[in-house]
Protein backbone atom coordinates (compact mmCIF):
# COMPACT_ATOMS: atom_id res chain seq x y z
CA UNK A 1 0.00 0.00 0.00
CA UNK A 2 1.94 3.19 -1.13
CA UNK A 3 1.08 6.13 1.18
CA UNK A 4 1.65 9.76 -0.38
CA UNK A 5 1.94 12.36 2.09
CA UNK A 6 1.55 15.82 -0.27
CA UNK A 7 0.04 19.62 0.69
CA UNK A 8 -2.95 19.94 0.98
CA UNK A 9 -4.75 22.11 -2.47
CA UNK A 10 -8.06 23.88 -2.70
CA UNK A 11 -9.57 20.61 -4.95
CA UNK A 12 -8.85 18.75 -1.78
CA UNK A 13 -10.89 21.03 0.52
CA UNK A 14 -14.29 19.61 0.88
CA UNK A 15 -12.73 16.03 0.32
CA UNK A 16 -10.49 16.80 3.77
CA UNK A 17 -13.95 18.57 5.67
CA UNK A 18 -15.47 15.24 5.19
CA UNK A 19 -12.86 13.18 5.83
CA UNK A 20 -12.61 14.85 8.94
CA UNK A 21 -16.21 14.06 10.12
CA UNK A 22 -15.91 10.47 9.24
CA UNK A 23 -12.83 10.60 11.76
CA UNK A 24 -14.27 12.63 14.63
CA UNK A 25 -17.76 11.94 14.31
CA UNK A 26 -19.45 11.09 17.84
CA UNK A 27 -16.00 10.52 19.12
CA UNK A 28 -15.58 13.41 21.28
CA UNK A 29 -19.09 14.75 21.20
CA UNK A 30 -22.69 13.39 19.85
CA UNK A 31 -21.70 14.34 16.30
CA UNK A 32 -18.19 16.71 15.80
CA UNK A 33 -17.40 20.13 15.12
CA UNK A 34 -13.75 19.69 13.82
CA UNK A 35 -14.76 19.44 9.65
CA UNK A 36 -16.09 23.03 10.24
CA UNK A 37 -12.66 23.74 12.06
CA UNK A 38 -10.63 22.82 9.13
CA UNK A 39 -12.64 25.04 6.95
CA UNK A 40 -12.64 28.45 8.73
CA UNK A 41 -8.80 27.82 9.55
CA UNK A 42 -7.65 27.94 6.30
CA UNK A 43 -9.03 31.78 6.38
CA UNK A 44 -7.17 32.80 9.57
CA UNK A 45 -4.15 34.51 10.20
CA UNK A 46 -2.57 31.91 11.93
CA UNK A 47 -3.28 29.42 9.61
CA UNK A 48 0.70 27.65 8.61
CA UNK A 49 0.10 26.91 4.53
CA UNK A 50 3.58 25.22 4.74
CA UNK A 51 2.32 22.97 7.32
CA UNK A 52 -1.21 21.66 5.85
CA UNK A 53 -0.47 18.04 4.76
CA UNK A 54 -2.64 15.37 3.23
CA UNK A 55 -2.54 11.51 3.28
CA UNK A 56 -3.53 10.42 0.27
CA UNK A 57 -3.80 6.21 -0.99
CA UNK A 58 -5.21 5.37 -4.87
CA UNK A 59 -6.02 8.96 -5.13
CA UNK A 60 -8.19 9.22 -1.81
CA UNK A 61 -7.35 11.85 0.94
CA UNK A 62 -7.61 9.42 3.81
CA UNK A 63 -5.60 11.38 6.57
CA UNK A 64 -5.10 15.06 7.18
CA UNK A 65 -3.06 17.66 9.50
CA UNK A 66 -3.33 21.07 9.93
CA UNK A 67 -1.36 23.51 11.91
CA UNK A 68 -1.41 27.04 13.44
CA UNK A 69 1.04 29.45 15.04
CA UNK A 70 0.77 29.54 18.74
CA UNK A 71 2.51 31.95 21.40
CA UNK A 72 4.93 30.67 24.06
CA UNK A 73 5.25 33.18 26.50
CA UNK A 74 8.29 33.30 28.91
CA UNK A 75 8.44 34.50 32.28
CA UNK A 76 10.37 36.99 31.32
CA UNK A 77 7.99 38.05 28.75
CA UNK A 78 9.75 37.30 25.97
CA UNK A 79 7.07 36.17 22.92
CA UNK A 80 8.37 32.76 20.82
CA UNK A 81 6.29 31.56 17.72
CA UNK A 82 5.74 28.02 17.88
CA UNK A 83 3.36 25.87 16.63
CA UNK A 84 0.29 24.03 17.23
CA UNK A 85 -1.28 21.06 15.25
CA UNK A 86 -5.00 20.09 14.89
CA UNK A 87 -7.39 19.07 13.37
CA UNK A 88 -5.33 16.03 13.21
CA UNK A 89 -6.91 12.93 11.79
CA UNK A 90 -7.19 9.63 9.38
CA UNK A 91 -10.10 7.73 8.17
CA UNK A 92 -11.38 5.45 10.21
CA UNK A 93 -11.13 2.70 7.60
CA UNK A 94 -7.20 3.13 7.22
CA UNK A 95 -6.16 3.79 11.11
CA UNK A 96 -3.49 1.94 12.72
CA UNK A 97 -1.89 1.29 9.24
CA UNK A 98 0.67 4.07 10.36
CA UNK A 99 -0.63 7.07 8.33
CA UNK A 100 -1.10 9.61 11.51
CA UNK A 101 2.58 9.12 12.02
CA UNK A 102 3.53 10.02 8.76
CA UNK A 103 1.66 13.04 8.65
CA UNK A 104 3.23 14.10 12.37
CA UNK A 105 6.88 13.05 11.64
CA UNK A 106 6.52 14.70 7.87
CA UNK A 107 5.93 17.53 9.51
CA UNK A 108 7.98 18.00 12.13
CA UNK A 109 10.60 17.35 10.17
CA UNK A 110 9.52 20.79 7.99
CA UNK A 111 8.84 22.25 11.89
CA UNK A 112 12.48 21.09 13.09
CA UNK A 113 14.11 22.57 9.67
CA UNK A 114 12.40 26.17 10.20
CA UNK A 115 14.34 25.75 13.70
CA UNK A 116 11.07 26.44 15.65
CA UNK A 117 11.43 25.34 19.11
CA UNK A 118 8.49 23.26 20.21
CA UNK A 119 5.00 21.92 19.06
CA UNK A 120 2.58 22.35 21.49
CA UNK A 121 -1.29 20.80 21.48
CA UNK A 122 -4.28 19.72 23.03
CA UNK A 123 -4.73 15.90 22.43
CA UNK A 124 -5.04 12.69 23.53
CA UNK A 125 -1.90 11.80 25.51
CA UNK A 126 -1.90 8.32 24.28
CA UNK A 127 -1.84 9.20 20.85
CA UNK A 128 1.16 11.74 21.21
CA UNK A 129 3.54 10.03 23.59
CA UNK A 130 4.96 7.83 21.40
CA UNK A 131 5.37 10.53 19.51
CA UNK A 132 7.90 12.22 22.23
CA UNK A 133 5.41 14.60 23.39
CA UNK A 134 5.43 15.15 26.88
CA UNK A 135 2.71 16.58 29.33
CA UNK A 136 3.70 20.94 29.44
CA UNK A 137 4.48 20.29 32.97
CA UNK A 138 7.70 18.42 32.17
CA UNK A 139 8.72 21.28 30.41
CA UNK A 140 7.07 24.01 32.64
CA UNK A 141 4.83 24.85 29.68
CA UNK A 142 1.76 25.92 31.83
CA UNK A 143 -1.82 27.17 30.07
CA UNK A 144 -2.66 31.29 30.23
CA UNK A 145 -4.11 30.01 33.82
CA UNK A 146 -1.02 28.60 35.15
CA UNK A 147 -2.17 25.15 35.27
CA UNK A 148 -1.31 21.87 33.79
CA UNK A 149 -4.05 20.53 31.73
CA UNK A 150 -3.49 16.90 30.86
CA UNK A 151 -3.56 16.60 27.35
CA UNK A 152 -1.20 20.10 27.16
CA UNK A 153 1.41 18.12 25.33
CA UNK A 154 4.93 19.89 24.44
CA UNK A 155 7.68 17.99 21.91
CA UNK A 156 10.85 19.72 22.03
CA UNK A 157 11.88 20.24 18.95
CA UNK A 158 15.11 22.47 19.31
CA UNK A 159 16.92 20.53 22.04
CA UNK A 160 16.83 22.10 25.70
CA UNK A 161 15.17 25.37 24.38
CA UNK A 162 12.19 25.01 27.28
CA UNK A 163 15.04 25.58 29.98
CA UNK A 164 14.97 26.03 33.45
CA UNK A 165 12.47 29.02 32.33
CA UNK A 166 8.44 28.78 33.11
CA UNK A 167 6.47 29.30 30.05
CA UNK A 168 2.34 30.00 29.13
CA UNK A 169 1.03 28.72 26.27
CA UNK A 170 -1.67 31.34 24.24
CA UNK A 171 -2.92 28.79 21.34
CA UNK A 172 -4.49 30.55 18.63
CA UNK A 173 -8.26 32.00 18.83
CA UNK A 174 -8.55 29.97 15.56
CA UNK A 175 -9.43 27.86 17.87
CA UNK A 176 -12.20 29.71 19.83
CA UNK A 177 -14.88 29.63 16.73
CA UNK A 178 -18.32 30.21 17.28
CA UNK A 179 -20.09 26.30 17.86
CA UNK A 180 -23.46 27.73 16.92
CA UNK A 181 -22.38 27.88 13.21
CA UNK A 182 -21.23 24.17 12.66
CA UNK A 183 -25.22 23.08 12.71
CA UNK A 184 -25.80 25.12 9.88
CA UNK A 185 -22.15 23.94 8.16
CA UNK A 186 -23.12 20.20 8.94
CA UNK A 187 -25.78 20.41 6.51
CA UNK A 188 -23.61 20.54 3.56
CA UNK A 189 -22.61 17.16 4.11
CA UNK A 190 -24.43 13.65 3.85
CA UNK A 191 -26.59 13.14 7.52
CA UNK A 192 -25.26 10.97 10.01
CA UNK A 193 -26.60 10.11 13.37
CA UNK A 194 -25.60 12.01 16.31
CA UNK A 195 -25.23 9.36 19.43
CA UNK A 196 -23.97 9.02 22.46
CA UNK A 197 -20.44 6.79 22.86
CA UNK A 198 -18.66 6.08 25.91
CA UNK A 199 -15.74 7.61 24.21
CA UNK A 200 -17.39 11.04 25.04
CA UNK A 201 -17.45 10.50 28.90
CA UNK A 202 -13.52 9.73 28.63
CA UNK A 203 -12.83 13.17 26.84
CA UNK A 204 -15.12 14.67 29.04
CA UNK A 205 -12.65 13.32 32.08
CA UNK A 206 -9.42 14.23 30.20
CA UNK A 207 -10.50 17.40 29.63
CA UNK A 208 -11.21 18.18 33.15
CA UNK A 209 -8.30 16.57 34.50
CA UNK A 210 -4.82 18.37 35.56
CA UNK A 211 -1.16 17.32 37.03
CA UNK A 212 0.15 18.59 40.12
CA UNK A 213 3.41 19.72 40.97
CA UNK A 214 4.72 18.01 44.45
CA UNK A 215 7.44 20.06 46.25
C1 LIG B 1 -5.37 9.65 16.20
C2 LIG B 1 -5.24 9.23 14.74
C3 LIG B 1 -4.94 10.47 13.90
C4 LIG B 1 -4.07 8.26 14.61
O1 LIG B 1 -3.91 7.94 13.24
P1 LIG B 1 -3.43 6.47 12.81
O2 LIG B 1 -3.13 6.53 11.36
O3 LIG B 1 -4.40 5.47 13.27
O4 LIG B 1 -2.06 6.38 13.64
P2 LIG B 1 -0.95 5.27 13.51
O5 LIG B 1 -1.42 4.15 12.63
O6 LIG B 1 0.30 5.94 13.12
O7 LIG B 1 -0.84 4.77 15.02
C5 LIG B 1 -1.99 4.28 15.70
C6 LIG B 1 -1.71 2.93 16.31
O8 LIG B 1 -1.58 1.95 15.29
C7 LIG B 1 -0.35 1.24 15.47
N1 LIG B 1 0.12 0.86 14.13
C8 LIG B 1 0.73 1.66 13.23
N2 LIG B 1 1.02 0.96 12.11
C9 LIG B 1 0.52 -0.28 12.32
C10 LIG B 1 0.47 -1.46 11.53
N3 LIG B 1 0.99 -1.48 10.31
N4 LIG B 1 -0.11 -2.56 12.07
C11 LIG B 1 -0.64 -2.54 13.29
N5 LIG B 1 -0.64 -1.46 14.10
C12 LIG B 1 -0.05 -0.35 13.60
C13 LIG B 1 0.54 2.23 16.17
O9 LIG B 1 1.59 1.60 16.85
C14 LIG B 1 -0.45 2.85 17.13
O10 LIG B 1 -0.70 1.95 18.20
P3 LIG B 1 -1.13 2.42 19.67
O11 LIG B 1 -2.37 3.28 19.53
O12 LIG B 1 -1.38 1.17 20.38
O13 LIG B 1 0.04 3.20 20.19
C15 LIG B 1 -6.52 8.51 14.24
O14 LIG B 1 -6.78 7.42 15.10
C16 LIG B 1 -7.75 9.40 14.18
O15 LIG B 1 -8.00 10.05 13.17
N6 LIG B 1 -8.56 9.39 15.25
C17 LIG B 1 -9.82 10.14 15.27
C18 LIG B 1 -9.57 11.61 15.30
C19 LIG B 1 -8.69 12.00 16.48
O16 LIG B 1 -8.93 11.61 17.62
N7 LIG B 1 -7.63 12.79 16.18
C20 LIG B 1 -6.70 13.23 17.19
C21 LIG B 1 -7.27 14.27 18.08
S1 LIG B 1 -6.36 14.34 19.62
Amino acid sequence: MDITIRLENDQDYFKVEELTREAFWNLYIPGCDEHYLCHILRDHNDFIRELDYVAEIDGNIVGSIMYTKSMLIGDDQENVEIVSFGPLCVHPDYQRMGIGTALIEKTKKIVQGRNIPGIIIYGDPHNYCKHGFKNGIDYNVSNMDGEFPLGLLVLETLPGFFGNRNWKIKQSDAYNFDNSKVVEFDKKFKKKEKKVKYSQELFKMQVRAYLKKFS
